[in-house]
């Protein structure tokens, strides 16, 4: 049986609006394990980023409660992690617009305490392998979608998280470009032995992961 890397449990979550409680994630449980892919699809609205936001411990749920796979092996809380259990590739990128590609994720490492001169030599070596060896230099604003995708897929792998979150990475691109971001995403992913949890509304790249699972009303349950 592999190491569950990623547990949520009862998470349930409503935003405050003018005529009461919005609520937009109803008693959502899941269980993620080493290698795993999954996949999450649901309408505009349904409440996908908020529950990845939650299960990265960028926002807290009303009830319930989500711990994941620390670097010293064992299950914490997000925010104890040290930023190092979730790895975050965004729809639009997320890069810092006055940072090289390098030092986009070099930075990352650095924020998680490794020193300067090995946080760099991670990022090249990472940006090698997604296929920006010749980018490193590179501002965001040099960059096409597709690279940028790229850096941010380096980032989010550089501090070896043992969950990469990815919400609708895809979600910018062309169909073909769109393709080769989630061929690279699953390969990088599967060779680090993280799992990877994929909001999509991509029925086709939706398949691609091993578990499929649709968030409507609240609830998710699988495809
Ligand atoms: N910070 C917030 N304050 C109030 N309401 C919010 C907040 N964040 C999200 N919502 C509401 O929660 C619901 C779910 O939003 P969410 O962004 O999670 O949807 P989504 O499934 O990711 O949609 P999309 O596919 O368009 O990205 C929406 O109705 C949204 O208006
Ligand atoms: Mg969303």
């Amino acid at each position: 049986m592999p190491d569950v890397v990623l547990q949520a449990r009862g998470l349930t979550k409503a935003f405050a609006a003018p005529a009461g409680p919005l609520p937009v994630l109803t008693d959502v449980s899941l269980e993620i394990f080493a290698g795993d892919s999954v996949s999450i699809r649901g309408s505009s609205g349904s409440g996908k980023t908020t529950l990845l936001q939650l299960l990265g411990g960028l926002d807290q749920p009303d009830s319930g409660e989500v711990l994941i796979l620390a670097p010293d092996t064992s299950l914490v809380a997000p925010h104890s992690s040290l930023g190092r259990g979730v790895g975050f590739v965004f729809q639009n990128y997320q890069l810092m617009p006055e940072l090289t590609a390098l030092e986009n994720v070099a930075l990352a490492a650095r924020i998680a305490g490794v020193p300067s001169e090995a946080a760099t030599a991670e990022a090249r070596s990472l940006l090698t392998q997604v296929g920006l060896g010749a980018r490193l230099e590179h501002l965001p604003s040099k960059l096409s979608g597709g690279e940028c995708q790229r850096v941010a897929i380096a980032r989010a792998l550089v501090n070896r998280p043992s969950v990469i979150l990815a919400d609708e990475p895809t979600g910018n691109l062309d169909e073909r470009t769109g393709a080769e971001i989630m061929d690279l995403l699953l390969g990088v992913v599967a060779e680090r032995g993280a799992a990877l949890i994929l909001v999509t509304h991509s029925r086709e790249f939706a398949e691609r992961a091993t578990r499929r699972f649709v968030l409507s009303g609240g609830v998710l349950t699988p495809a």
